[in-house]
């Protein structure tokens, strides 16, 4: 089979050396003679495994010794109701920014169960000459006393992205589902980092959870035991069975991340291939991005094309050329092409030879 590039925004392409590994080692793990799913989440290999990830994730995104980080059950969504249990109490007030649909999904939710609470929003995306621009908001200038001021700094939908770190005098709830670990962050400039891992870490229905130690100590609604953070930390996010085959891919794209030169080495890669994509786009009247230059996601590279009837056409054949999965989400229609880490240069370059000469083929000026 020729290759195929899968820009899928998740779950999304892994890499290849770590699919590989897995299927070999899928029947015998560790020289056990049983898989990794067979094992107790409690035995001694195990156990070292999950020492070893959580190792390699702390030397990878340089998180401090005060902060925690727990392997979740229940993907991005799942954090957006555990945010606000472990968070708000009974009086407490929140402030979330919305710049897209999963800031928006996030806020609706905490405004679903809310209780006596409160929750305030700000829309943060305004249109710049008719593209999509984040104006981020003076939050020492607002008068209130917010528990923590929750955004999302990659819009996987929207193809936003926000490179600067907010300034809030309020602690930073932070979705990266989409963006972690695909290019460099301050973590000492959050309260708590969550990210689904279907991206950039590994299987759907994990999450990652970095809390900052004196966040356990807001107080917290009563909620399900497995969301509960702190339940997390004292068991090691052993409260009951964690995802374990989930956790072991996870641990292996850490050590695949590691053993290419980390994050600061991938982010220069990422780079790379968005500005090869939206080279093709702004270089060709056929294609169109809605976002400007500042905000325009690396992960999630969205675009229209100029005749929409041709979108159809430009998919099946995009599938015939090896280039799957690039239909944008259904809210906002038009294309998405997902670049996460796993995604190599070569993948980027023969889609841009592909959009060229589609527009060639199908666009007269
Ligand atoms: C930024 C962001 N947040 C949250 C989610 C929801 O993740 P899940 O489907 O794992 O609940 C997604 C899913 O794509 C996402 O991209």
């Amino acid at each position: 089979m020729s290759a195929i590039y899968n820009f899928c925004a998740g779950p999304a392409m892994l890499p290849a050396a770590v699919m590989k590994k897995a299927q070999q080692e899928l029947l015998d793990w560790n020289g056990l003679g049983v898989s990794v799913m067979e094992v107790s989440h409690r035995g001694k290999e195990f156990i070292a495994l999950t020492k070893q990830a959580e190792a390699d994730l702390r030397e990878l995104m340089h998180i401090p010794q005060n902060y925690h980080v727990l392997f979740m059950h229940g993907g991005g969504r799942g954090q957006f109701s555990a945010v606000v249990n472990n968070f708000l109490g009974n009086q407490g007030r929140a402030l979330y920014l919305v710049s897209g649909q999963w800031s928006s999904a996030a806020l609706a939710e905490a405004q679903k169960l809310v209780g006596d609470a409160q929750i305030d929003s700000l829309n943060i995306v305004e249109k710049h000459n008719g593209l999509n621009a984040v104006v981020l908001p003076e939050l020492h200038k607002i008068d209130a006393d917010y528990r923590y001021v929750h955004y999302c700094p990659n819009e996987t939908v929207d193809g936003i992205e926000i490179f600067d770190e907010l300034d809030s005098p309020w602690p930073i709830v932070a979705d990266l589902s989409s963006t972690i670990m695909s290019r460099e962050i301050d973590v000492s400039c959050y309260g708590l980092i969550y990210a689904g891992a279907q991206k950039n870490i590994g299987p759907s229905g994990l999450s990652i959870v970095i809390v900052r130690d004196d966040m356990l100590k807001l107080p917290s609604l009563p909620q399900s035991s497995i969301m509960d953070y702190r339940l997390a930390v004292e068991h090691d996010s052993m409260f009951n069975t964690p995802p374990t085959f989930a956790w072991y891919l996870a641990a292996e794209v850490f050590a695949w991340l590691k053993s290419i030169g980390g994050v600061a080495s991938i982010a220069k890669i990422n780079q790379q291939k968005a500005q090869m994509l939206y080279a093709c786009i702004d270089a060709n009247p056929f294609y169109k991005n809605g976002v400007v230059a500042a905000n325009r996601s690396q992960m999630n590279v969205t675009f229209q094309l100029a005749d929409e009837s041709l979108d159809g056409a430009f998919l099946k054949e995009a599938e015939a050329a090896g280039l799957v999965a690039l239909k944008g989400h259904r809210i906002v229609g038009g294309m998405r092409a997902s670049l996460y880490n796993a995604m190599p240069l070569e993948g980027v370059a023969a889609l841009v030879t592909f959009m060229n000469e589609f527009a060639a083929k199908h666009y007269k000026m």
